[in-house]
């Protein structure tokens, strides 16, 4: 097993500029998650640490080897992708097999190797089947075989699950954890999927536009998102934005909406000073704004007529505008709630997020 390091990697096709120079060191055993939207880099950035791309300008370590100018074959990876690349005419045991074939393994060492990998991934009864013959979650479990026997130093993983239905996901994203968790190889997955990355990374990468956004474990990203972009990519439905003007009275500041609205902001007098009297973006997760006053939820009130009312079950989503814009609110499931319905909302200032218009940085946060 070994540990990652991305020095200023650049990767340019044709002199334009995709990856725009990462640094990113990822410690032995972890699991790491690069997530953004479509197109944002993060297979270039994948292949790159595979050897399946070359390096424009920057360095590569794994371990304690530059890997640079090394080929696939010796950087002590393997790469699971999203459509899996099995041979078709080639039993489970075969596919799971090959590589160490091909390096000539002794024969007992590739049947001690093969038992415990298929034991670790429950597929001990597939072994003498063919590809087509497997449903597709399946597939996927043979594709893991065929990585983990080679026990290398790094698992690389490319939108593993993008192919399987919705609840074969979350049971497949739920073993790839389990099997961390028997056998912690490093690991960078990738994955456009904001749920996956947290629930599967001790540490996850957004990633916008070939840059990092934020580098934090999961619950970090969500509290305390350093850039507006990183707030509104993590978390369903996404956190609302609304823009207001910063006003200060003595140590107190609020944000006053277009429409008169005055929401009171978290007293962090040093984060706000230099912004006072301007413009700026406010941030409102949906969980965050409550129909009726809690005991501490000063005088925060949005009047908000429910628009469209989605009942999930456990809570109901309510879409209304506020100032002009338009918000979801994750309320209590409430039988009576209609469009048209008057519904105050409150909302805790420590729960309301303070961005830079131009820059899109988070003024708020210790
Ligand atoms: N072979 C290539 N030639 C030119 N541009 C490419 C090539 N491969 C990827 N790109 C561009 O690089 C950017 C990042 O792509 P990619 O890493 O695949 O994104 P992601 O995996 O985040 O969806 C995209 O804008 C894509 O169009
Ligand atoms: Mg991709």
């Amino acid at each position: 097993m070994a540990a990652i390091e991305l020095n200023k990697v650049v990767k340019a096709y044709g002199g334009v500029r995709t990856v725009h120079g990462i640094d990113l060191s990822i410690k032995d055993h972890e699991f790491v998650v690069l997530v953004g939207p479509s197109g944002c880099g993060k297979s270039t950035t994948l292949r790159m640490i595979a050897g399946l791309e070359t390096i424009t300008d920057g360095e590569i370590k794994i371990g304690e080897r530059r890997v640079n100018d090394l080929l696939p074959g010796e950087r002590d990876i393997a790469m699971v992708f999203q459509n899996y690349a099995l041979y078709p005419h080639l039993s489970v045991e075969d596919n799971i097999t090959f590589g160490l074939r091909l390096k000539k393994t002794p024969r007992g060492e590739i049947q001690t190797r093969l038992t415990e990998t298929a034991r670790i991934l429950d597929i001990e009864h597939l072994l003498k089947r063919k590809p087509r013959q497997l449903s597709g979650g399946q597939r996927q479990r043979v594709a893991m075989g065929r990585a983990m026997i080679r026990n290398p130093a790094v698992f690389l993983f490319d939108e593993p699950l993008s192919n399987l239905d919705a609840k074969l996901r979350v049971q497949m994203r739920a073993e790839i954890k389990q099997i961390h968790e028997a056998v912690p190889t490093t690991t960078v997955y990738v994955t456009h999927d904001q749920i996956e990355a947290m629930t599967l990374a001790d540490r996850v990468v957004v990633m916008n536009a070939g840059r990092i956004e934020q580098i934090a474990p999961p619950q970090e990203l969500y509290l305390r998102p350093a850039t507006k972009f990183v707030a509104g990519f993590i978390g369903s439905p996404g956190m609302n934005f609304v823009s207001a003007t910063l006003e200060r009275n003595a140590d107190q500041f609020s944000g006053v909406l277009s429409d008169g609205t005055r929401l009171e902001l978290p007293g962090d007098v040093t984060r706000f000073a230099d912004v006072a009297g301007q413009v700026v973006d406010l941030g409102i997760r949906p969980e965050h704004l409550s129909p009726g006053a809690k005991g501490d939820q000063s005088g925060n009130r949005i009047n908000a007529t429910a628009g469209l009312v989605e009942p999930l079950g456990m809570d109901t989503l309510v879409h209304f505008t506020i100032a002009g814009t338009k918000a979801v609110a994750r309320v209590p499931p409430d039988g009576s709630l209609r469009r048209g319905t008057e519904l105050p909302l409150f909302v805790d200032p420590q729960d309301i997020y303070v961005f830079d218009r131009q820059s899109g940085d988070t003024l708020h946060g210790e």
